[in-house]
């Protein structure tokens, strides 16, 4: 079976975990909190590429306060065992120096993206550092990893899911709600 062809069986036996109008309402509950906290702030909101887009793209029109937009692409090394090397390919143009920023990524996991991308921001002299995903992913945290993130739309227990900017094989990002992908094919990830 071709690639594309695969994608459509994973998607066809994929259970929806979250429809979309579950996670607009996540997110519209999210987008309050945020707007909570960081309103006064005039924050920089940091999206990680790729998995945050969607999330960001859903929450930015929710937001109504000044604020400004970047990005930050980081992937832990192809081939590299558990906790391996970060590859930076995207560094936010912004300057984060004395900035309140807010990275929003797809999913919080083992942690070790978001732990990575707080000390990049603390290093380049942010003020404060907070971070908000779609998904809390209910599993271990590696020791080196971020324990929790501030603000959370949903959660889920330790499956790999797909959808709302997370990816199956680079596919899937653009499901409209979160899936997990048939324990059937899961046995063999
Ligand atoms: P971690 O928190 O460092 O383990 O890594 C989080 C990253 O792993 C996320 O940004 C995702 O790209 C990826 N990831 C973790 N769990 C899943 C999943 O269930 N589906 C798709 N991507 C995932
Ligand atoms: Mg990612």
């Amino acid at each position: 079976m071709n690639l594309p062809k695969q994608i459509q069986e994973i998607y066809r036996t994929a259970h929806c975990l979250y429809s979309k109008q579950d996670i607009e309402e996540a997110l519209d509950t999210m987008a309050m909190a945020i707007h909570n906290e960081l309103a006064e702030l005039n924050p920089v909101l940091l999206t990680v590429l790729k998995g945050g887009l969607v999330l960001v793209g859903n929450l930015l029109p929710r937001l109504d306060f000044p604020l400004e937009i970047d990005n930050i692409h980081v992937t832990r090394y192809q081939g590299a065992v558990q906790g391996g090397e970060l590859v930076w390919k995207i560094k936010p143009e912004v300057s984060l120096q004395d900035r309140v920023v807010l990275v929003l990524d797809d999913i919080l996991d083992l942690g070790l993206t978001l732990a990575a991308v707080v000390g990049f921001c603390q290093a380049a002299g942010a003020r404060k550092v907070y971070t908000g995903v779609l998904v809390d992913k209910k599993t271990s945290r590696d020791p080196a990893g971020l324990v929790s993130a501030d603000f959370v739309a949903v959660s889920v227990e330790d499956r790999f899911i797909f959808g709302y900017g997370l990816d199956y094989k680079e596919y899937l990002r653009n499901a409209p709600g979160i899936y997990e992908v048939s324990p059937e094919i899961q046995a063999t990830l």
